[in-house]
């Protein structure tokens, strides 16, 4: 068998990458699918349609390179987490659209409980925090607001998944109902030191345990691939989170190394070992892995907006054609003009937490232009990792000073030495950036022998390094400003 087959089902599009032996990728198939916003605030996806969308870049991949099930090792799911689907187990329809992780619509019963007290126990139990950035009160409205979903599941008659549960059911033509203790650490149902889900947070949000599904670890043979809409017998050998499958993909296995990928959102993760490190400054402590009876924490920091910011300035504000047109417009300024932009688009996440927050802009004069936007934009994703690297020091005890990036946005090298100024920190590029679907590609070689951890450093190749060049003083006003814009962001009503 020549090749592992990693399937990246992200925020903005489904994807799918062959992987051979050394750990190449061999061809690449994506998707971009639909966002739904059925009001200011919400975030919906049409699970089906990320099925769909999945299933043909699988079968795209498949046919360019002309394989055979028996061609294919493995294959291992990775997915943009949280996001909430409930499905009908015997009709195997999705109640409801898909409830993204950046869907505020829970933000109130979020805060009736933190004024009701539970944070605290939240926090110890599942090391997250009130935000309806987690499941639990998605599948909460759903079961309150979707006709007659309440009494289905109290019959046991629907499922909930995060989106890699959704994929496996939908892979396995619903005989595997499953995930992995990565993605079951960000429902705000899941114990993180127990190992199990937790009765007493299921009872406060009123979850049926039969909705839930079976929690795995990360890297094993689960079943195999029954759906005729692609190969049929091809083994299921990985499911693990997006950040996590990134983590491990830049080969962070050791305590204390960390990754920042700047995805839809930017998310700053570091390996703690195989103890939970409480966050006393508003962190996510978190399950990176199960390996074996292995287990991997992690802390992270979690940035609702980073390269999104860069479709808006596409899409929404239409001041560049394409994403990659955003370096070259920012740098035809020498600096941000004083313009400062928060882009607070779904409130604010780490170590913020606010969800009444709005983007906004700042600075702005007649002298201003569209390339002044473009760089406030590209900066403001590196304030935001920056204000994370900050807060993760503080956690840790210990500054971090060697930072390996990836993502999509990690391309961007205006952006990327900007964070290296800011941060003063030094920033390795690797040569592959896609290391989300190479973390769970590993994981899915290693659950059939077809790599062992000591291969994979063979694979991992830095390509830049980026070294921090930027006078105290400056860093100092970039900052102060940033932080004034951030102050007004999150009073914008005021
Ligand atoms: O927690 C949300 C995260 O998993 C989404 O990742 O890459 O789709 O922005 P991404």
């Amino acid at each position: 068998m020549k090749y592992i087959l990693a399937i990246d089902q992200g925020t903005s599009s489904s994807r799918c990458i062959l992987y051979d032996k050394a750990a190449q990728p061999v061809t690449i198939g994506q998707q971009e699918f639909k966002q739904i916003y059925p009001q200011p605030g919400w975030v919906e996806h049409n699970a089906e349609e990320i099925w769909q969308s999945q299933a043909a870049v699988i079968n795209k991949v498949m046919k360019e390179k002309n394989l055979q099930t028996s061609d294919i090792a493995g294959c291992g799911i990775t997915n943009q987490r949280e996001t909430t689907v409930i499905w009908d187990r015997l009709t195997g329809k999705p109640i409801h659209n898909a409830i993204v992780w950046q869907d505020r619509r829970t933000a109130e019963e979020c805060m009736r409980l933190k004024e009701a007290g539970y944070e605290p126990l939240i926090q110890a139990k599942t090391g997250l925090l009130l935000d309806p950035y987690f499941s639990a009160t998605k599948v909460k409205w759903l079961l309150d607001h979707v006709e007659g979903a309440r009494a289905k599941a109290e019959r046991g008659e629907l499922a909930f998944g995060t989106v890699d549960s959704w994929l496996v059911w939908k892979l396995t033509q619903g005989e595997l109902h499953i995930t992995d203790v990565s993605n079951a650490s960000r429902t705000l149902l899941y114990n993180i030191n127990e190992l199990c889900w937790d009765e007493e947070l299921l009872a406060l949000w009123d979850i049926p345990t039969s909705l839930l599904p079976t929690v795995k670890s990360s890297s094993e043979i689960y079943g195999i691939t029954q759906n005729p809409e692609i190969s049929i017998g091809i083994p299921i050998t990985s499911i693990v989170g997006d950040q996590q499958a990134a983590l491990f993909g830049q080969l962070c296995h050791q305590p204390g190394m960390a990754k920042c990928t700047y995805g839809t959102g930017s998310f700053l993760m570091m390996n703690t070992g195989s103890k939970k490190v409480a966050s006393t400054h508003r962190l996510l402590s978190t399950i990176a892995w199960q390996i074996g009876d292995d287990l991997t924490y992690a802390l992270e920091g979690s940035v609702f907006i980073g390269g999104a910011v860069i479709q808006w300035l596409r899409d929404g504000l239409q001041i560049i054609q394409q994403a990659s047109a955003s370096e070259a417009l920012a740098n035809s300024v020498s600096d941000n003009g004083g313009v400062y932009f928060v882009p607070a688009l779904t409130g604010l996440g780490a170590p913020h937490w606010d969800s009444q927050a709005r983007g906004t802009i700042f600075g702005i004069t007649r002298g201003t232009t569209s390339a002044h936007l473009a760089r406030a934009a590209l900066e403001s994703i590196a304030f935001q990792a920056d204000e994370l690297l900050q807060t993760m020091a503080l956690d840790s005890g210990k500054a971090i000073t060697q930072l390996r990036i990836d993502g999509g946005a990690a391309n961007n090298n205006l952006m990327v030495q900007f964070q290296a100024d800011i941060s003063n920190i030094s920033i390795t590029r690797p040569e592959n950036l896609e290391t989300t679907a190479l973390g769970v590609a590993y994981l899915a070689g290693i659950a059939v022998g077809f790599w062992k951890i000591e291969d994979l450093k063979l694979s991992w190749r830095m390509s830049k390094q980026f070294t921090p060049n930027l006078a105290p003083e400056q860093i100092a006003t970039l900052k102060h400003f940033w932080q004034k814009a951030i102050h007004r962001a999150k009073n914008w009503t005021e």
